[in-house]
C-alpha cells in the first residue's frame, strides 16, 4: 500500500447521489482518514410530494447524477482519475435500481482505470463515519464538521474497539457489536420501521413534510416532551424477526453464518435488542387523528403537535439510548481479538464493578462464571458509535453523551454532515477494507439487504 491511500467513494443507495475522495494513512490506527473532497446531491425535492422515496424515480436521479458528481468529487479534491488507488462503492443495503447506477459507475472506472474495487456494506459504513477528518485542522467555527468523540476521561482509555454500534437511519435501526472496523456481529435490529421512518411517518401525520427527522425537531423544540407518555416499543418478549434470533457475523460485507461453536452468552438476546417502531407511530397516529383514524383522516382539533413532535422524540430517543445501553451492559466483557472468519462471541465474567447506572443490570456471580469459558484475550468493552441520519437529533446526542458519561464510556459521534447519506464514510470504510485484504471484482452485485 501506497504511503497515502487515495480512494473514491461512490454511494446511490437511496436519494443521495454521492461520491467522495478520502486519503488514509497506510498503517491502521495512526492516524484518522481525510476527506478531501465530499459531494452529496440529494434528490429529497424530488420525493416530498409523496412523503417518502420512490424506488423509480430515486433511480432516474441517481443516472442523470453519477458522472456530474463524480467529476466534481475529483474536481474539488484536487485530484485526478489517474491519481485514484482504488473505487469503493456501496452495494447493499439500499434500493436495488439505485444501486445499480452507482455500481455500475464504480466497476467502469475500476476497469477503465485499471484500480482495485471494494464492495462495501452501507450500515458498516454509517459505523465508521465518526473515524474521518476534514481536510484542515478543525477551527472553533468549524466545529460543526468534526466527529464529537468523548473519550474517557479517568483511564484515559484511548481504543475505540471493541464498541456497541448503533445504526439509526430511515431504513435501518441496528445494534451491533463492533470488534474492529472491519468485523461486525449484528446484535439485532428493528423488527418493523426504522427510527428514521417512524420520523419520517409521524411528521407525515402531522402534516409536516419530508424528512420528517429535522422538522420533527425542530417543531419538537416548542413542545414539552413528557406532556405525552407514548408507550415504549418493547420487543423484549414480542416478536422475533429470523434474521435477529439468528445474529450474523459480517466481515466487510461478505455475511457469513455465525460460525460453529459461536454462541449468545444468554438466551433471549436477539429480542433484547431488537426494536419495534410501528406500534408507537400507531400511537400518535390514534392520539394526533382519533381511535382507529387512518393516515387521511384530519388531524384532531386543538391538538398540541409541538407537544406530540416533542413526546415521540423522547421516546424514540429513551429507547435508542436504553438499548445500547442494554447492549453494553450484556457485552460488557467480550473477546477481543480475532481473526477475520473464526472468531466467537463469547463473553467473560464482567468486572465485578461493572455497573450500569441507567438499567441498574448486575450479574450475580453464579451467572458470571456460567458464561466464562473463552480462551481468547478479553478486551473491557468502554466505547460506543453511532451513525446514520437520525443521529443528527440534538435531543438525541445529548441524551448519549450523558448516559456516556454516567457509565464511563467513550463516545464517538461523526458530524450531521457524516451522519446522513454520504459517499466519504465508504471511501475510508473501503480503504480499511483493502487494508484487510478484500478485493472485489466485476461480478460485485447488488443486494437490498
Ligand atoms: O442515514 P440516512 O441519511 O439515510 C438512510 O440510510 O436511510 O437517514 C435518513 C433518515 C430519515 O428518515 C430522516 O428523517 C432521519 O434520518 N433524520 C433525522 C434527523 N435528520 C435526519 N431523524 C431525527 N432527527 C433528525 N434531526
Ligand atoms: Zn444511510
Amino acid at each position: 500500500m501506497p504511503k497515502k491511500f487515495l480512494c473514491l467513494g461512490v454511494e446511490t443507495s437511496c436519494d443521495e447521489t454521492a461520491a467522495a475522495v478520502v486519503e488514509s494513512p497506510r498503517d491502521s490506527g495512526v492516524s484518522r482518514p481525510v476527506i478531501l473532497s465530499n459531494v452529496v446531491r440529494s434528490q429529497a425535492k424530488l420525493h416530498k410530494i409523496y412523503g417518502g422515496v420512490v424506488p423509480e424515480i430515486a433511480g432516474r436521479a441517481h443516472l442523470e447524477s453519477i458522472l456530474p458528481v463524480i467529476h466534481q468529487a475529483l474536481k474539488k479534491s484536487g485530484k485526478k482519475l489517474t491519481d485514484l488507488d482504488a473505487i469503493a462503492v456501496n452495494h447493499t443495503p439500499g434500493l436495488i435500481g439505485a444501486l445499480l447506477i452507482g455500481v455500475s459507475a464504480a466497476k467502469s472506472l475500476s476497469l477503465a482505470l485499471n484500480i482495485p474495487l471494494i464492495g462495501v456494506n452501507h450500515l458498516e459504513a454509517h459505523l465508521y463515519a465518526w473515524q474521518l477528518r476534514p481536510k484542515l485542522p478543525v477551527a472553533s467555527s468549524q466545529k460543526r464538521v468534526a466527529s464529537e468523540i468523548y473519550r474517557l476521561p479517568v483511564t484515559g482509555h484511548r481504543l475505540p474497539y471493541p464498541a456497541i454500534g448503533l445504526v439509526a437511519s430511515g431504513g435501518h435501526t441496528s445494534i451491533y457489536l463492533v470488534k474492529s472496523p472491519v468485523i461486525y456481529v449484528r446484535l439485532g435490529g428493528t423488527v418493523d420501521d426504522a427510527a428514521g421512518e417512524a420520523f419520517d411517518k409521524v411528521a407525515h401525520i402531522l402534516g409536516l413534510g419530508y424528512p420528517g427527522g429535522p422538522l420533527i425537531e425542530k417543531i419538537a423544540r416548542r413542545g414539552n416532551p413528557q406532556a405525552i407518555k407514548f408507550p415504549r416499543p418493547d420487543v423484549a418478549s414480542g416478536r422475533i424477526s429470523p434474521k435477529a434470533a439468528r445474529p450474523e457475523v459480517m466481515t466487510g460485507q461478505n455475511i457469513i453464518p455465525r460460525p460453529e461453536g459461536a454462541r449468545l452468552a444468554q438466551p433471549g438476546w436477539a429480542a433484547q435488542f431488537n426494536f419495534s417502531f410501528s406500534g408507537l407511530k400507531t400511537a400518535v397516529l390514534y392520539y394526533a387523528k382519533g381511535q382507529n383514524a387512518s393516515r387521511q383522516t384530519p388531524l384532531k382539533k386543538g391538538i398540541n403537535i409541538p407537544d406530540i413532535a416533542a413526546s415521540f422524540q423522547e421516546t424514540v430517543a429513551q429507547t435508542l439510548v436504553d438499548k445500547v445501553m442494554e447492549a453494553v451492559s450484556q457485552l460488557s466483557v467480550i473477546s477481543h481479538q480475532s481473526s477475520v472468519i473464526s472468531h466467537q462471541l463469547s463473553v467473560k465474567p464482567p468486572i465485578t464493578d461493572y455497573r450500569l447506572p441507567i438499567t441498574g443490570y448486575r450479574r450475580s456471580e453464579a451467572e458470571s462464571r456460567r458464561m466464562s469459558g473463552s480462551p481468547m484475550t478479553d478486551d473491557r468493552l468502554r466505547s460506543v458509535i453511532l451513525g446514520g441520519g437520525v443521529i443528527c437529533n440534538k435531543i438525541l446526542r445529548q441524551k448519549f453523551m450523558k448516559a456516556a458519561r454516567i457509565n464511563g464510556l467513550n463516545l464517538f459521534i461523526p458530524p450531521p454532515a457524516l451522519c446522513t447519506d454520504n459517499a466519504a464514510m465508504v471511501a475510508g470504510l473501503g480503504a480499511e477494507l483493502y487494508r484487510a485484504g478484500k478485493r472485489d471484482n466485476l461480478y460485485l452485485d447488488v443486494q437490498s439487504s
